[in-house]
């Protein structure tokens, strides 16, 4: 692999039109911080930039809801969400803003750039155009019946009722959001950038990163090989808050904001590092590192490397770590229906517990596919992982120590025990460096946690407490052996809780953290002073987290919600036709069903397959009664390895689809009725 001299680390720049909840957290703020926090106490040389994305409609829109100013918007949601991330310790080198006179210079190049390279092709299209507000309408400022599932209220760019992609002109009933008056047609020029012609270019670029997280490669490979394959997309907008397009007859247009915004982040490094920025952008022995979510794949992967490549002189994006959503409680999480846990609520709610947070979020990080954040998971892993195994290592050490020790470092024994505990430093050490160096932050902290756990399996084991009575000494090799491992874990979690990491250096007089400390066995000089023990972590009781259940309001609670984007996963990554053509896939009758005992979500079906007649169980129980099913023609994969579930084998899969909405699950039925036995293919 090749080696780098410094890395630029971005984290995506917020939407400043609202504040900041634990999906932002856990998609991309909270594993960039990570990684960067990794990477210095490398000694790596870094530059962690993020800022406001304080343009586009989701600013506007906000605004006009208001009754405010766009200025007004992003200045209240600048300063809360770098301030609620600083709260939670994301350490930014520069966090800074896109509707800075310097961004708009930095931006305004860029495309003027661009511009005299003839990249864009100007394209004069009909566009809906609103004579009261007198405004072009793009996207959201236009509502319709969706011409693919007829619902009402469907946007310019996509019903969020079907979840389809739309143009403001695929409409049915058109209407502007803006006056309700129905819009009438005007020709506009705009500026695209010619994606279907750089998608050669595009693809060599992501076809030379296979390494690349998988549901990220994914998503660029399926955007390259759909039907239509890229297609040119508008840089410029009909709009009035944004950069003002630096072109002649650009008049009353601004950059869109999918132009202006990753650009942004080479501003906030401008800002930074003054004349010295280049190095950090234009240098190949930079790595840039882009950690988004996977809503944002598409403008990191494919956009933005376009634009850099068409620039030219710029370095490319070497990896784009993207996670996919984290739900809350079950549901997705919604800005518009308060279903959400905010960072600012969270910091003033459970003050100096920042920590428990991260560790519960990194945890559950939706790494490789959508995951779910509860409360009781939360306190879970607060009071069972924190407190009971980190907390309670940390927490022994130093008691054991100022009781039996003088307060002051023991040193390390050298028993056969003692060197295997110490070994685990370096062997825990490298399996978070090589989960930290892939992006498997789960993976990374469980390793962490583990070195925890052989600490305090070591001191259950040793008994120093029992050993004092009779062997001082011993007992003082023991604590020396455990305290070893305590410091270790001060900068093996620095990453991670770098609030308790700080109070664990504290606590033993260590100085900063520095991962080379972990390759070896002292990390700490027999005979140092130790101040107090200090709380790491305290229980969390039941009380607060039913709090925090009841500030969430269900959906059906609260009536004419707007409505959401329903979670309709993204494609898989593709497969070869040989791996499909393993699967037996057959029509089977349902001869009977029973509920399994004891088990919420089980029928026990008995199928005739036309071959033979077998017991297939199905979670299908909390949908469907056993009389509902009975006599129903089901897709099998009749050749799925039998499983034992509750003493019963299982021999086979039905096929059902999932409703997005509802989470109800149907059968798939022959259109016709069919022979048992049938194929499907
Ligand atoms: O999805 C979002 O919240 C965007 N504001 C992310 C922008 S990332 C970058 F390009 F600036
Ligand atoms: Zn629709």
């Amino acid at each position: 692999m090749k080696s780098y001299k410094r890395s630029t680390i971005t984290a995506a720049l917020p939407y400043a039109n609202g504040p900041i909840h634990i999906g932002h957290l856990a998609g991309c703020y909270l594993p960039a911080d990570i990684y960067v926090r990794y990477l210095r106490l490398k000694g790596e040389e870094v530059a962690f930039v993020c800022g406001s994305d304080e343009h586009g409609m989701a600013i506007t829109m906000k605004a006009r809801k208001e009754g405010v100013t766009p200025r007004e918007i992003v200045d209240r949601y600048h300063e809360m969400m770098r301030d609620a991330l600083a709260g939670f310790g994301v350490q930014f080198d520069i966090y800074s803003r896109t509707s800075s006179p310097k961004h708009a210079e930095v931006a305004s190049n860029f495309f003027q750039t661009l511009y005299e390279k003839g990249v864009f092709e100007a394209r004069e299209t009909d566009q809906y155009y609103d004579p009261e507000a007198e405004q072009f309408l793009a996207d959201r400022y236009i509502t319709g019946t969706c011409p693919k599932c007829q619902a009402p209220g469907a946007y310019g760019d996509q019903c969020e009722k079907c979840g389809s992609t739309l143009n403001p002109t695929d409409l049915i009933n058109p209407t502007s959001t803006l006056s309700g008056s129905a819009p009438e047609m005007r020709k506009t020029t705009n500026w695209f950038l010619p994606l279907d012609k750089l998608a050669p270019e595009l693809r060599t670029y992501i076809e030379s990163h296979p390494e690349w997280k998988s549901n990220v490669y994914g998503q660029c490979k399926s955007w390259l090989d759909a039907g239509d394959g890229l297609q040119p997309r508008s840089m410029t907008r009909d709009l009035d808050w944004g950069v003002p397009v630096p072109v002649e007859g650009a008049d009353g247009k601004v950059l869109y904001v999918w132009f202006d915004a990753p650009i942004g982040y080479i501003t906030a490094t401008q800002e930074l590092f003054g004349a010295d920025w280049e190095k950090w952008w234009k240098d190949e022995d930079t790595r840039l590192v882009h950690f988004i979510g996977k809503d944002n794949i598409v403008f990191h992967c494919l956009i933005f490397p376009a634009i850099l490549m068409q620039h030219g002189g710029y370095i490319l994006p070497q990896d784009v770590p993207a996670n996919e959503f984290l739900n809350l409680e079950g549901e997705k999480l919604s800005t518009s229906r308060n279903w959400a846990v905010w960072l600012h609520e969270y910091l003033a709610e459970f003050p100096g517990k920042q920590d428990s947070l991260r560790y519960a979020l990194c945890a559950t990080m939706p790494e490789t596919k959508d995951n779910d954040f509860t409360w009781a998971d939360f306190q879970q892993r607060n009071n069972s992982e924190l407190v009971a195994i980190l907390g309670n290592l940390v927490n022994r050490v130093m008691v054991l120590n100022h009781k039996f020790c003088e307060g002051l470092v023991p040193a390390a024994g050298s028993a056969p025990e003692d060197l295997e505990a110490l070994a685990a430093i370096a062997q825990q050490s490298a399996k978070v460096s090589a989960a930290l160096d892939a992006y498997r932050f789960r993976e990374a902290l469980t390793e962490a946690m583990n070195l925890a756990r052989v600490g305090n399996k070591y001191l259950a084991d040793a008994e120093p407490w029992k050993v004092v009575k009779s062997d001082p000494t011993r007992a003082a090799e023991i604590l020396g052996t455990a305290t070893q491992i305590m410091a270790a874990l001060g900068v093996v979690f620095e990453p991670f809780l770098p609030f308790s990491a700080a109070k664990i250096r504290a606590m033993l007089g260590m100085g900063l953290a520095d991962w080379s400390l972990l390759a070896g066995t002292r990390l700490v000089p027999a005979g140092q002073t130790l101040s107090e023990p200090a709380l790491l972590f305290e229980k969390i009781e039941d009380e607060a987290m039913d709090a925090q259940r009841a500030k969430l309001v269900k959906p059906s609670e609260t009536d004419s919600q707007p409505m959401e984007t329903p979670a309709i996963p993204a494609i898989a990554a593709n497969i070869d036709y040989d791996q499909f053509a393993g699967l037996d896939l057959r029509v089977a009758t349902i001869l009977d069903a029973i509920k399994v005992p004891k088990a919420d979500r089980l029928l026990q079906l008995t199928l005739d397959t036309g071959v033979d007649r077998r017991t297939v169980l199905s979670g299908i129980a909390e949908h469907f009664t056993p009389e509902e099913v009975v006599g129903r023609q089901v897709v099998l994969l009749a050749n799925l390895a039998p499983r034992t579930i509750r003493g019963v084998e299982s021999q086979g899969m039905i096929l059902m689809a999932e409703n997005p909405e509802t989470g109800k699950l149907e059968f798939l039925q022959p259109g016709v009725a069919l022979p048992a036995g049938a194929t499907i293919r």
